[in-house]
């Protein structure tokens, strides 16, 4: 008999409710296949709650929320809710609470998806962005002068610690190891322009990086990053880089590999309880129309079962993606898979 893993279920806002439904049939294809068992804990932590009880998160939520193995989360993000609001209050209080200081975001192109970059391949397109989720200018650090006048100041500072940095560093450099592709690690950074922040970035990478004599170090400006990107893919293996630098280059990577409805990711303490989540959003014009793709939860929920060490399950949830995707459907924006929300949750579900 398998081992018993405890999952916290955020379904959140919008359409996460429906693609963590898509993302629950997978995982229990995958139990009953690879000899597991799954207990699900549901939270309503979201824009409903909050509009009906005033309260993002309630006291507890971090203390029950540790009690689990790990996070399925769908969306944040209410469009009658005040940005910001629910993002700042549930989305990132939670990734520094549980302190998941990498964002985990592959960039990987399927076997016949669609990728706008012309002439490139699966093989030119797989990559991993590792950005760090703690810091940077998410911190909320800086203020607010005379707001309202003429006068207005606003400052909105960067933190970056060294121990911040470096564990995140670090992680990039296992990770690297751990894929044995190209085992290369580029920096993404603005040393050009940012010389306080990227001179201790620049620093620890290449201290770190001593000890992986086994893999090769690169470096790429930011703005660089999103041409090479764009034109040679195929160069990168993982990418590290502070936590703005990463929000923006994993929608660049999202398009390149298919598109919102394949970009999965995970929120990840190495040493804690992680959670694993659709970049996409809540996508509200979609919401209840069993329209959306559910694959980015449902590679989300790959990368979780990976995590929590059933490697098994998570290569065969890989591969039922990637035969849907190839065999089923005829695109993977919303609307236009030749199936619905729940159908394409059978076929992979079926497919495992
Ligand atoms: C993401 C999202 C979030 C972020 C928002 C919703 C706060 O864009 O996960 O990339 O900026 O990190
Ligand atoms: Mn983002």
């Amino acid at each position: 008999m398998g081992k018993t893993y405890k999952i916290a279920l955020m379904p959140g806002d919008g359409t996460g409710p429906e693609v963590v439904d898509e993302g629950v049939k997978v995982l229990d294809a995958a139990a009953k296949k690879f000899d597991f068992s799954l207990e699900y804990t549901h939270f309503d932590y979201g824009g409903d709650r909050y509009l009906k009880t005033g309260e993002v998160l309630p006291e507890n939520a971090v203390e029950e929320l540790s009690k689990n193995d790990a996070i399925f989360l769908g969306a944040i993000g209410h469009p009658d809710v005040k940005p910001g609001i629910l993002e700042k209050g549930i989305l990132l209080h939670l990734r520094f609470a549980l302190d998941q200081y990498v964002n985990l975001r592959p960039v990987i192109l399927y076997p016949n998806v669609e990728t706008p970059l012309k002439d490139k391949t699966p093989e030119d397109i797989d990559f991993v962005v590792v950005r760090e989720n703690t810091e940077g200018l998410y911190a909320g650090a800086g203020g607010v002068l005379k707001k309202g006048t003429a006068d207005e100041v606003a400052v909105q500072d960067s933190i970056n610690t060294r121990k911040g940095v470096e564990r995140c560093i670090r992680f990039a450099f296992e990770y690297a190891r751990k894929r044995n592709k190209r085992k290369q690690v580029t920096l993404c950074g603005k040393t050009n322009v940012l010389t306080f922040a990227f001179d201790l970035w620049e620093r620890a990478f290449y201290e770190v990086a001593e000890e992986y004599p086994d893999i090769k170090t690169d470096y790429a400006h930011v703005d660089a990053t999103c041409m090479w990107m764009v034109k040679n893919p195929e160069w990168f293996d993982v990418i590290v880089t502070d936590n703005m630098f990463g929000d923006i280059i994993t929608d660049l990577g999202a398009m390149i590999q298919g598109g919102m409805g394949i970009a999965a990711g995970g929120n990840i303490n190495p040493e804690g309880v992680s959670m694993f989540e659709p970049i996409g959003g809540s996508a509200p014009k979609y919401t209840g129309l069993n329209v959306i793709n559910p694959l980015a939860a449902i590679g989300s929920a790959q990368m979780m079962m990976d995590y929590l060490g059933e490697t098994e399950a998570a290569v065969g949830i890989e591969n039922a993606i990637k035969r849907v995707v190839a065999e089923k459907l005829t695109s993977l924006s919303a609307g236009k898979m030749g199936y619905g929300t729940k159908e394409v949750g059978d076929l992979v579900a079926s497919a495992v």
